[in-house]
């Protein structure tokens, strides 16, 4: 019987001799892999130093995300972060590394344990919040404002009345590639957003 890779197994003789068996299996993924450890301190200095990012333990780089980080503003991500930047780090292709950006000095963005997000960006405002064990696929836009005015007079030069709505994505969701997620989006624990979807503040699941 296959056993189910889980939280609990992780690092056990299971998880590893399963580990070893797909490598055989899928040998790029065993240089992926070795990548992934030679970024891995990079990746703490980029993402904790440089950055400000509040990141748990047990995370997985596959290359570096970009990280802008509006001064004041927060950055949390949870334990067991996994994350795909490179081109060719995920079988449908990274069109660019992921991009977390927080647009104003009071934006937040958390992310919950065990989630991952593969190439994609987003971009809070307001807040985005991203529960534990969600999937993010492949080239993936969440972005909490309209960056610009609606009103057709203001919309090329005026930077105040933007709108924008915190987003708020459940636990264990799943969310297909190259999806785009608007303002005001709440998706509840367990959804899964069809691949190509957009989702916006009166989407219904
Ligand atoms: C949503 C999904 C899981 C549904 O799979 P499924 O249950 O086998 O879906 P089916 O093909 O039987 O379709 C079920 C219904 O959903 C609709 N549907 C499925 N995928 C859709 C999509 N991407 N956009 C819009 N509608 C979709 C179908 O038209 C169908 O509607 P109907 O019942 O009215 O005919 C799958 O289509 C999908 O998008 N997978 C995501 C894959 C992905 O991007 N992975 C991440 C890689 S990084």
């Amino acid at each position: 019987m296959d056993r189910v890779k889980s939280k609990s197994n992780r690092g056990s003789f299971w998880d590893i001799k399963s580990n070893l068996a797909s490598t055989i299996e899928t040998p790029w993924k065993a240089v992926s892999e070795l990548l992934m450890y030679a970024v891995k301190p990079l990746a703490w200095i980029y993402l904790k130093m440089f950055c400000g990012v509040k990141i748990g333990k047990g995370y997985k780089f596959y290359g570096l995300p970009r990280v802008f980080r509006y001064r004041k503003s927060r950055i949390v991500i949870g334990e067991c972060f996994e994350n795909m930047n490179r081109w060719d780090s995920n079988p449908i292709g990274i069109n660019h590394p992921t991009i977390i950006c927080t647009w104003s000095s009071n934006a937040i963005i958390k992310i919950g344990n065990d989630v991952g997000i593969s190439g994609g960006s987003m971009v809070a405002a307001k807040n985005i919040e991203i529960g534990d064990e969600t999937l993010i696929g492949a080239n993936t836009i969440i972005i909490d404002t309209d960056f610009h005015p609606l009103e057709s007079l203001k919309r090329r030069y005026e930077t105040n009345n933007v709108r924008s709505k915190g987003i708020v994505i459940g636990k264990n969701v799943f969310i297909g590639a190259s999806c785009i997620i608007l303002k005001g989006s709440k998706i509840p624990d367990n959804a899964i957003v069809p691949a190509g979807s957009v989702v916006r503040s009166n989407t219904k699941f």
